[in-house]
């Protein structure tokens, strides 16, 4: 049986190595297997949840759908479209917003690290956020959803909605309860500046990150500022784990070379990290900076950026609306 994978990234700008070696790297793979159906959202509705400038955001889209393409998605083998062009999203998100029980969504951790203090100020759409996630998810039967390790609340969310929902209408198997896809060992990228924070497009300083648009000299700049303690590299993963930044620094290189945590020390227990950071540079450049050429080289055609998104909206619709119509059936309209 053919999977069906389906998953989305939101167009803030300032994509990073946490969103590739996350989630984009894993799209790229599961794309090249022909057994494969894959949909890649760009998921502007999202990015509304907090304000956006208008032309920015336009632009966010194009360099979105830019980076999955220099990253390695074929758009021949694939769909590629943005969210707001496929009302279905819109429509699945208010129906199955009557589904989900508020009690679930209090417990959302995101919520409550991106609200912050204020709660009150935050858009009602950052709180509902994770239903019009599972709209994107269900409404394309998805069988497996590629994500990093922050999603998985929300997959859990989707799993619950779905069953409810199919349980509410005894219609079973109508919403397929989708596989959450994480890397398993190494799923959660830091930030450069403090092992204990995820890397994030919204952080301030920029050293905190590797963006996938950054020239060689930045990325080693970043990496040779990036925060570590004073001890020599570790022989084990025991005692690898109980120091945040270096464990960040040796899980992205274990990440890039595919290697598991133990290989990488393997290759450097007891050296300082002068010598590892030289390595990482190196390896982390021979695999942005090709990328980031891509993304610049794509950005300068934007009606082929264009076009790409107006095919994938047109394929996307006819699966998502014909849903919405079943959907429809099944709840009584
Ligand atoms: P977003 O745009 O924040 O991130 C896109 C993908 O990158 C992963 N990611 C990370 N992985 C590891 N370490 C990090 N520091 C890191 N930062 C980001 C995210 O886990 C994600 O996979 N709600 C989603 C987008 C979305 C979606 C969907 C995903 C909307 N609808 C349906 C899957 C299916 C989000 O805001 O991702």
């Amino acid at each position: 049986m053919k999977k069906k994978i389906f998953s989305g990234v939101q167009p803030t700008g300032n994509l990073h190595l946490g969103n590739y070696l996350g989630a984009i790297k894993n799209f790229v793979s599961l794309n090249n297997d022909d057994k494969n159906e894959c949909i890649f959202c760009v998921v502007d509705l999202h990015a509304i949840t907090v304000s956006q400038d208008p032309a920015i955001l336009r632009e966010n889209i194009r360099e979105t759908v830019a980076t999955f393409i220099a990253s390695g998605i074929d758009p021949k083998k694939s769909i590629i479209f943005n969210q707001s062009q496929v009302s279905a999203h819109s429509e699945a998100a208010w129906i199955l917003s009557c589904i989900a029980r508020m009690g679930w969504l209090n417990r959302m951790t995101q919520f409550k690290e991106k609200a912050g203090k204020d709660k009150e100020k935050a858009s009602v759409g950052l709180y509902s956020y994770p239903i019009l996630m599972a709209s994107d998810i269900l409404l394309y039967d998805s069988t497996h959803v590629p994500v990093g390790n922050d999603q998985k609340q929300h997959l859990e969310l989707c799993r619950d909605i779905a069953q409810k929902f199919n349980n509410d209408f005894k219609v079973e198997d109508f919403f397929k309860i989708p596989e959450p896809l994480i890397q398993k060992e190494f799923s959660r990228i830091m930030s450069l500046k403090d092992g204990s924070k995820k890397m994030s497009k919204s952080e301030l300083s920029d050293l905190s990150r590797i963006n996938l648009t950054d020239e060689e000299d930045q990325i080693m700049n970043k990496i040779k500022k990036a925060k570590t303690d004073s001890l020599p590299i570790p022989s084990n993963v025991k005692e690898l784990n109980s120091r945040p930044e270096a464990r960040n620094l040796i899980g992205i290189y274990s990440s890039l070379t595919n290697s598991t945590l133990e290989n990488a020390l393997g290759n450097f227990s007891g050296k300082n990290f002068s010598e590892f950071k030289e390595n990482l540079s190196e390896i982390l450049i021979d695999k942005i900076t090709p990328i980031s050429n891509d993304i610049k080289k794509l950005l300068k055609d934007k009606s082929y950026l264009d076009k790409t998104l107006e095919d994938g909206c047109e394929k996307a619709n006819k699966i998502a609306s014909k849903k919405v119509k079943k959907i429809h059936d099944i709840i009584g309209f």
